[in-house]
């Protein structure tokens, strides 16, 4: 069993669209991929709009949504904040026997963390101890405008530090706002400074893109391949 853990550069990035729709293509292509989702916060496991529904719909996996994320909480705070609130105490550990239910069922495990590496996680770690934990390499997912070299480098090079490696960076919404030369210019810059493989850009597809559409696109616009060599 191998796997990715997938991070971004923030919140509301695209990771779990990239993460469902990485899923659903090597599915697509033949691997038994799964998808996890350790905590989520905002919506209960339970409610279609959550992580774990949109995972479980993007990968096409079956899954029910409470084994793709055990710890879930209906407030929208930072997972260990939310998690307080609701009176539950969660450590890495409970994180990693969920993972080792879910890797026992799939070959490759695509695993979606909360915001970016250095957010409170559980009472024993921010996001980037468990990356650390479960020792996969990272996704990390960015936007394609403005800002995103410096918040890219800053998160290779955290991750570095930590000792992870970093599979690719994909950029997210490309389109949403207009297309320059800071746009087209990026990915040579995360490239050239982070040295790091960058897998492609997916353009804006809109309010709600279907599955198919997604899929569809994600196969064109990224370059799948560089993650099945390091399966
Ligand atoms: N390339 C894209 N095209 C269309 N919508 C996108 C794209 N990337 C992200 N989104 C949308 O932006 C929002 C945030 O993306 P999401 O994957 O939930 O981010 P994260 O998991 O990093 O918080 C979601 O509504 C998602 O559908
Ligand atoms: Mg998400």
């Amino acid at each position: 069993m191998s796997g990715f853990f997938i991070t971004a550069t923030d919140t509301e990035v695209g990771k779990t669209i990239i993460t469902g729709g990485l899923a659903g293509i090597l599915r697509q292509r033949g691997w038994d991929a799964g998808v996890y989702k350790p905590i989520q916060s905002g919506h209960l496991a339970s409610n279609p709009q959550g992580d774990a529904a949109r995972l479980q719909h993007l990968s096409g996996v079956s899954d029910p949504v409470t084994e793709i994320c055990s710890y879930s909480v209906d407030e929208p705070l930072a997972p260990l904040l939310a998690l307080r609130r609701a009176g539950k105490n969660v450590c890495l550990h409970d994180l990693i026997s969920q993972y080792e239910v879910l890797k026992r069922k799939h070959d490759v495990l695509l695993v979606e963390g909360a915001g970016g590496l250095a957010v409170p996680y559980v009472e024993d770690g921010l996001v980037v101890d468990l990356a650390v934990q479960l020792s996969l390499p990272l996704i990390i997912v960015v936007r394609p405008n403005l800002g995103t070299v410096n918040h890219t480098l800053l998160t290779i090079e955290y991750a570095r530090a930590r000792g992870l490696r970093i599979a690719g960076v994909i950029s997210s919404g490309l389109g949403k706002t207009p297309i320059g030369i800071v746009e087209e210019t990026n990915p040579t810059l995360i490239t050239q400074y982070g040295d790091v493989p960058f897998l492609g850009s997916l353009p804006w597809l809109g309010p709600h893109p279907s599955r198919e559409k997604l899929l569809h696109t994600m196969e064109t616009a990224l370059q799948i391949e560089i993650l099945e060599k390091q399966i």
